[in-house]
């Protein structure tokens, strides 16, 4: 028998609705749909929360109203809800966590809570044809992380940020440079016309095991503002390229050197790269290299299921279905929820 999930995404500043379909060990995307909120918030330099809920609860109806209509199915035919319980901002969470619930209740048929960043934990196996056992690296705009995953649900945090996630780096440093938000895809827009050796920019905690730090690196870039221009420390246009590529190097340094030596420690020949800021081309090539280099194989989603999506939450709700798991509608969102205990 075929399973069908609709899952919604609404953490942060994307609306999200996906519906997947498992036959016979095949998972198909039947709809994917995504309304991003980022030309609403780019003129605030970052996500305001208020905003991003009334726009969640704006778009998320007719969103999932096209969802069941690109997919071809009706609301009876799903056969469980999923949705994002944290982390997030919990105003955001709670639109699309209540929504999920609501069709469950009033179609009678099982919730599933996701965990978003168990979502981006297993995207990189949409399409595959089973999860198998790897050392995933994270990026996203608000976490950094290191997991070694054995199974499904069987995850060991091997290491995490210090300060600033990665994706929240590049967003900073964006800000720094005056680049439009969110600063990732931007800087590495930058990057691609600039020396990523012009720039002596720190690689932080490179020498101290599976840990990261990126706030020395974004100081880094402010001091070398401060020298560019001292009266205002704004960054000179024709710096920008090199600015944007020297730290782009630093950071995909540090990501590459510490996931190729978790790989190692824990023995896995699989890496997997997932999160926003997998989507950034350098960093693909640069972890490639080092995989081919180390005869390590590298799994990474596609870039439209690397960045927010429903799909990947769809995903674990499907296999939480097919172990027999769901939720209670009393299960709350929790904006903090953690993946895996720190170690
Ligand atoms: O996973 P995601 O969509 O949302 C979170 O769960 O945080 O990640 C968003 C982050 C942002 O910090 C954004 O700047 C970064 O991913 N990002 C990138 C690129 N595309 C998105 N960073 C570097 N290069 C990119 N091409
Ligand atoms: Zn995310």
């Amino acid at each position: 028998m075929p399973t069908t999930i609709l899952a919604i995404e609404s953490s942060c500043d994307e609306t999200a609705v996906a519906i997947l379909r498992h036959d016979r060990g095949r998972v198909d995307v039947l709809a994917s749909e995504i309304s991003s909120q980022i030309d609403i918030h780019r003129e605030f330099g970052g996500v305001v929360p208020e905003l991003a809920s009334r726009n969640h609860s704006l778009h998320l109806r007719p969103l999932i109203e096209i969802a069941l209509e690109d997919a071809g199915v009706s609301i009876s035919e799903i056969d469980a809800f999923g949705a994002t319980a944290g982390p997030g901002l919990a105003s955001s969470l709670l639109v699309g966590n209540t929504t999920a619930k609501s069709l469950a209740i009033a179609t009678g048929k099982p919730f599933i809570s996701v965990n978003h960043m168990e979502g981006h934990l297993l995207s990189p196996f949409l399409g595959q044809e089973e999860l198998t056992s790897n050392l995933a690296l994270i990026v996203s705009g608000g976490h950094t992380m290191l997991i070694h995953m054995k199974d499904f649900g069987d995850y060991t945090l091997l290491g995490s940020t210090r300060d600033d996630a990665a994706g929240e780096a590049y967003d900073k440093v964006g800000k720094m440079l005056g680049l439009p938000y969110p600063g990732g895809p931007e800087i590495e827009k930058q990057a691609r016309n600039g020396s990523a050796t012009a720039f002596k920019f720190p690689r932080s905690m490179m020498k101290d095991g599976l840990h990261f730090s990126f706030s020395g690196l974004k100081t880094a870039v402010l001091y070398q503002l401060g020298k560019l221009d001292p009266e205002h420390g704004a960054a000179p246009a024709d710096a920008i390229p090199d600015l944007c590529a020297s730290f782009q190097q630093a950071v995909i340094d540090v990501l590459v050197h510490k996931a190729l030596l978790a790989a190692e420690q824990c023995g896995e020949r699989l890496i997997t790269l997932s999160g926003g800021v997998s989507c950034n081309l350098a960093l693909r090539a640069a972890m490639q290299k080092a995989c081919d280099e180390s005869g390590r194989k590298l799994l990474i989603a596609a870039p439209a299921l690397s960045t927010d999506n429903a799909a990947m939450i769809a995903f674990v709700a499907l296999h939480s279905h097919l172990r027999g798991h769901c939720s209670s509608f009393h299960e709350d969102i929790d904006p903090n929820l953690q993946l895996v205990a720190a170690g």
